[in-house]
């Protein structure tokens, strides 16, 4: 029996992943440009840069900026569009072996709609993870993780194209109740719920008297964001009985763990893969030995465990 595997599950669908270690879309491109770094199929699931209905350019350069403790990123949802991902990419990756999960973007509620149902219907595709929280972009993004009802309806219009492909909504921490975001989520038909996006930021060149970003702000993420990403999870897991994925910050086997401490059922790394290609890959590695040496047997023993008074 494998000990490390776990589930991500509602009351219709459900996925097993070989390991709680996701890849967070946007910092891994579509997964093939980091495969000399690492076995892609050790993964516990690979999830691709946000996909559009029609390829998107992304914003003005520069895009990345480097702060003392993390890093701006104004990208802009830049991709190459569903169908040359379908046609170009999805068929050389390692899909029976590792679970890819598609993340979506669309500037509308229809625009969530037909990438659902065109993505819900490939069968190398796991699970659909709707983004309604990049933060870098005018129409759609976080506008509609910030607005329940707009969170609401693009859930239940991905969830009804979606057919048996799990759900996972990945949420913005720029909202004041990101709890009450995650419950409408739920009730509206999400498998699960990712948190957290980056935090919308800015830097700004004093000398030049101008901003770092080409688009003005980006979003923050890296180990800076690691405790805000901690909090926003321990309250969405006390909020919802869906699964959470913990996204935010993450750079070791430890991390992975606090957040299961926390309440996670999975994780994804992020930044971390952009200062160090291999980072996923060193994490999954290293997580049977941080398991041993936090006497954790199986996840059970620990997601959840925090003592709280
Ligand atoms: O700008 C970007 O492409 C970021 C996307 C995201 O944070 O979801």
């Amino acid at each position: 029996m494998n000990k490390l595997a776990v589930t991500l599950a509602d009351q219709h669908v459900s996925l097993s992943l070989k390991n709680p270690v996701l890849t967070a879309s946007g910092t891994f491109g579509y997964g093939l440009e980091f495969a000399p770094y690492g076995d892609l199929r050790k993964l516990g699931g690979l999830v691709v840069k946000g996909l559009s209905l029609v390829p998107r350019d992304g914003n003005p350069m520069p895009r990345i900026a480097e702060t003392p403790s993390g890093l701006l990123n104004s990208v802009g949802l830049q991709n190459c569009g569903v169908e040359a991902f379908l046609r170009h990419k999805l068929p050389l990756l390692p899909s029976a072996d590792v679970p890819i999960i598609a993340n979506l973007y669309g500037a509308s509620e229809e625009d969530f709609a037909s990438l659902a149902g065109i993505l819900g219907a490939e069968p190398a595709i796991a699970a659909l993870e709707v983004n309604v929280s990049c933060p870098n972009v005018k129409q759609g993004g976080a506008a509609f993780g910030q607005d329940p009802f707009a969170a609401a309806a693009v859930t239940e219009a991905v969830r009804k194209n979606a057919g048996d492909k799990p759900v996972i909504v990945k949420l913005s921490p720029n909202v004041s109740d990101l709890a009450a975001i995650a419950r409408v989520c739920e009730a509206a038909g999400a498998t699960a719920i990712s948190c957290i996006n980056s935090l919308s930021a800015m830097a700004v060149d004093l000398a030049g008297r101008k901003p770092l970003l080409g688009n003005v702000l980006g979003g923050l993420s890296g180990p800076a964001v690691k405790p805000v990403a901690l909090r926003c999870v321990w309250q969405v897991c006390r909020a919802v009985s869906i699964p959470v994925i913990g996204v935010g910050g993450i750079s070791s086997a430890e991390d992975v763990l606090e957040f299961i401490l926390v309440g996670a059922t999975a994780v994804q790394i992020g930044t971390a893969n952009i200062l160090r290609p291999d980072s996923v890959f060193r994490i999954v590695q290293d997580l049977p030995a941080a398991c041993e040496k936090y006497g954790v047997e199986r996840w059970e023993d620990l997601r959840g465990k925090l003592a709280v008074d």
